[in-house]
Parts: C-alpha cells; structure tokens; sequence
C-alpha cells in the first residue's frame, strides 16, 4: 500500500467512524448531567430532557430524609437496566466527587443549577454561599478540562438577575453593569466571570443564562411567590388567621419555571457559546402579587400604612367565584373575617441590602434562541394558587377529620 492510499484509507474508516459514532448517539441519546436536580428548576430540566430521550445524570446531596420529592414521579428502581434517571451522591463543595462523576458519565451536557439560592440566607452563611455558588462553579468547570472533554461537554451556569442589584439601567440586559447586593450575587458573580473566562481561555461551549425569577408550584416554600400561595390557600381554607411579609415595595420581573427551563436547554444547543438573559419584561411589586393570589379566589385585600405599619385587610369577597376554586363548604365562615387584618410587616424578613427593582429585556434571547415565554402572571399566579389549593384542602380534610396538622412559620 503506497503512502497516498494508506492515508485515504485511514481517511475513509475516520469518516465512516464518525458517521456512526453519530448514528448511535442518535440512537442512544445524549447524557446531561443536572446538578441541583431536586430542587425547582432541575426537577423541571430532568423531566424536559427525558422526554426528548436524554439519559439524565443528577447530582443529589446526603440527607438525613428523602429529598426528592420533586423528582420521585421520574425515579426508577435502581436494579433496571436501561434507566434514563441515574441519581449520585455528591456536593458541589467536593471536587474529587465531582469529577469522578463527570469522568464516569462524560455528559454531552451539564445543568450546573445547584445552589446555595436563598439571598436572605446567604447574608448568614455567606463563606458557605461563595464556596457552593462560586468555587461549585469553578469545580465543574475545571474537572471538564482536566478530564480531557472541553471538546465534548457543554455546560450551562446557572447565572441570575440578582448580579444586576443596585440596578445600573432599566430594563436590565446582557451588556448592563453588574452591582451585587449580596452574598449570593456576589458569588454568582465569580460563578459568571468564571464561565466567561473558561470559554474564552480554553474554547469551551460555556455559557451564562441570567435568569430573572422563576417560579412554580415547585418553587420553594421560603421564596415570596410560594410564601403567598401557601400562606392564601391556608387562610382562606381557615387554616391560618395572617400572613407576616418582609418589603412589599421590591419589584420583581417573574416568569413560570417550566419556560425558563426551555431558554436553558436552547442556550446549550447554540453552535457558539454566549450568555442571555432571560425573563418577561414585566416587573410587579410584591404588593400586588399578593393582591393578585387573593383575587384569585375572590377576595379583595386593600394595603394600607406605611413601612412595618403596613397591612392587608379583606374588603371583598366575590361568593361565585370562592365557591368556584373552593367549594361552598368554606365560604360561610371566611365571609365572616370581612375587615380583618391578613397581611402584615415584619422587619425580621428585611434584608440588610435590598434588590428594589428588577425588570429584565431578553430580546437577545428572543431573537437567537427564538425563545419567548407562554405563562402571563395571572397564569403563573394560577397555577401555583391551584396547586397549593388542592395541596393545602387535604391538611384541612385532615384538620376537620381530628387529626393534628402542623402550622407553617416561614
Ligand atoms: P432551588 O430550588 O433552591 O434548588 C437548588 C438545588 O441546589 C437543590 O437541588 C439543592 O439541593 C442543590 N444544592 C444546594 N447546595 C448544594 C451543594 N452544596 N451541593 C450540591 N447541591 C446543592 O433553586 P432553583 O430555584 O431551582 O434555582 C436553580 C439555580 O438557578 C440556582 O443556582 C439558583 O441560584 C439559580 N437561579 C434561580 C432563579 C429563580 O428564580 N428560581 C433565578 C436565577 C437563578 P437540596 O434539594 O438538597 O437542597
Ligand atoms: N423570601 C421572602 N420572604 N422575600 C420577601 C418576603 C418574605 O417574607 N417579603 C418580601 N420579600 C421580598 C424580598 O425582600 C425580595 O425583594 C423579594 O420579595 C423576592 O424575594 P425571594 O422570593 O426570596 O427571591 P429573590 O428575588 O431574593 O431571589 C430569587 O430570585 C433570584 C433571581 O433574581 C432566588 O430564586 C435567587 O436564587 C435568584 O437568583
């Protein structure tokens, strides 16, 4: 064999290699690895990427109950073979864990969604805050290139709205300076930099997708949104006489989990990494989403007073459509709380610095990704009242059966 066709040769099987290589993923699926898969937003990933016929890898952390509730519809006996959910133990403050994770599955792509979340919390264990949500970032990002899969393994940040803080520009978009106001966004800060400057330094497909707040009847129950549709659903079934808020006035730019979900997997599926924002363009002060869970049901609630003075009192109540979402067995008695107090201030929940107003524009995310938003806010609102509704009758079925149900202090 002359070198010429020795060459050609080779040149041939690469090609017919690689033509099946790409066969069998078709085949196979890809393998995604989520980190933070039993919180909101992976429990929602691993559902989406599952459907479209990915192997999904999560990352869950020890604990001394289950914790994984979210995902316990997707969960499959360990002993069956070929399953598509494939749950390990680890931490994102343990490296060697990591990468003896990404180097067994080697993923075509990472979710990097875990987090210490929580911005209130982060101001009490800000050290922990910035080694999970700073250093959890570099970890992921330095096992990819150490393992040799910087050409394989895309990964997505899981970057946030809160780095805009003290906002520098209105509406808030990918060029907008950042100016964090707190432990959280000043780690996820680093967690941004990072991303960018892995990309650019070692050709990595790392990108940033900064998300404005999300939410869904999987959200948390300490984040405001799901504080409100608890706390709503409780009173008005009786089970509950008030509800204790932190600043009403901050604005928030909200969106429904299972959108912003779509905007992460269309990010990693781009030929060419890059960071996007993500949100609606609305922005409401937490004032009104309280009014708004209200109404939902039927009830009026009128805000009145100033800073920790302020209240929330019933002054309507619409009977049609409280036995519409409710049942009339409940009306009787809540019509009998008109004029009382629901909603007050309580300075524990303020923060030591504030976010006051977030509004995002994702026009680069509408235009590249071709992505936009299905669920308005009413719709957001609904969906999570109908939720925990349905959530919160069966403690009261259980109340009015005899049975001792616990109180909520969030
Ligand atoms: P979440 O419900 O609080 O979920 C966080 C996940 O991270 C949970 O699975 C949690 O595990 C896990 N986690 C926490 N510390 C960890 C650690 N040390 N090692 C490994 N896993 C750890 O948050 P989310 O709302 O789904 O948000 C997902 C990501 O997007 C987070 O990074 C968040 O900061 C970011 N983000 C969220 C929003 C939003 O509005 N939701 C907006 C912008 C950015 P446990 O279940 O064991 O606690
Ligand atoms: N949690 C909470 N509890 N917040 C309250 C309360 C209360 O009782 N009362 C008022 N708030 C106000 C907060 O002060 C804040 O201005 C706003 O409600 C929203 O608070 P959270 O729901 O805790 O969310 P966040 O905006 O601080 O952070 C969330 O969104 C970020 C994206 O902008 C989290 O999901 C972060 O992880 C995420 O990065």
């Amino acid at each position: 064999m002359t070198i010429d066709n020795h060459f050609a040769y080779k040149f041939i099987i690469n090609y017919q290699l690689s033509i099946i290589n790409c066969q069998l993923s078709k085949i196979m699926g890809k393998v995604a690895l989520i980190t933070g898969i039993t919180g909101q937003d992976g429990a929602y990933m691993a559902e989406y990427l599952i459907k479209k016929g990915y192997t999904v890898h999560g990352i869950k952390r020890r604990a001394s109950l289950f914790n994984t509730d979210r995902i316990d519809h997707l969960y499959q006996d360990p002993h069956v073979e070929n399953r598509n959910l494939i749950l390990h133990y680890g931490d994102l403050t343990d490296s060697m864990n990591l990468t003896g994770i990404i180097g067994e599955i080697k993923p075509d792509e990472i979710y990097n969604l875990a987090a210490m979340s929580h911005v209130k919390v982060s101001f009490d264990t800000p050290e922990y805050t910035a080694n999970v949500d700073g250093l959890g970032t570099l970890r992921i990002l330095e096992a990819v290139r150490l393992l040799g899969l910087v050409d394989k393994t895309r990964i997505y940040q899981a970057s946030t709205s809160e780095l805009y803080g003290l906002v520098q520009e209105v509406p808030q978009k990918e060029t907008t300076p950042f100016y964090p106001r707190s432990p959280y966004a000043v780690a996820k800060l680093y967690a941004y930099w990072i991303t960018v400057n892995y990309r650019e330094a070692y050709g990595m497909h790392a990108s940033n997708g900064i998300l404005f707040n999300h939410e869904s009847p999987l959200r948390g129950e300490t984040f405001v949104t799901r504080k409100v549709t608890r706390a709503v659903s409780r009173i008005v079934l009786g089970m509950q006489k008030d509800v204790y808020m932190g600043n009403l006035s901050s604005k928030r730019d909200w969106g429904h989990a299972k959108d912003y979900i779509k905007a992460m997997y269309l990010i990693l599926q781009q030929d060419k990494p890059d960071d996007y924002v993500i949100s609606t363009g609305i922005t409401t002060s937490i004032r009104d989403f309280i009014a708004m869970a209200f109404e939902e049901i039927g009830v009026t609630v009128d805000f009145t007073g100033e800073g920790i003075n302020e209240i929330g009192t019933i002054v309507a109540v619409d009977k049609k459509v409280f036995n519409k979402k409710l049942g009339d067995h409940y009306y009787e008695s809540f019509q009998k709380r008109m004029g009382e107090v629901v909603v007050k201030v309580d300075p524990q929940y303020f923060r030591p610095t504030e976010v006051d107003l977030l509004i995002g524009d994702s026009t680069k995310a509408r235009e590249r990704l071709k992505w936009q938003p299905y669920y308005t806010l009413p719709l957001l609102i609904r969906d999570m009242m109908d939720s925990d509704i349905k959530e919160m009758k069966k403690e009261a079925y259980l109340k009015e059966g005899g049975y001792k149900v616990l109180n909520y202090f969030e």
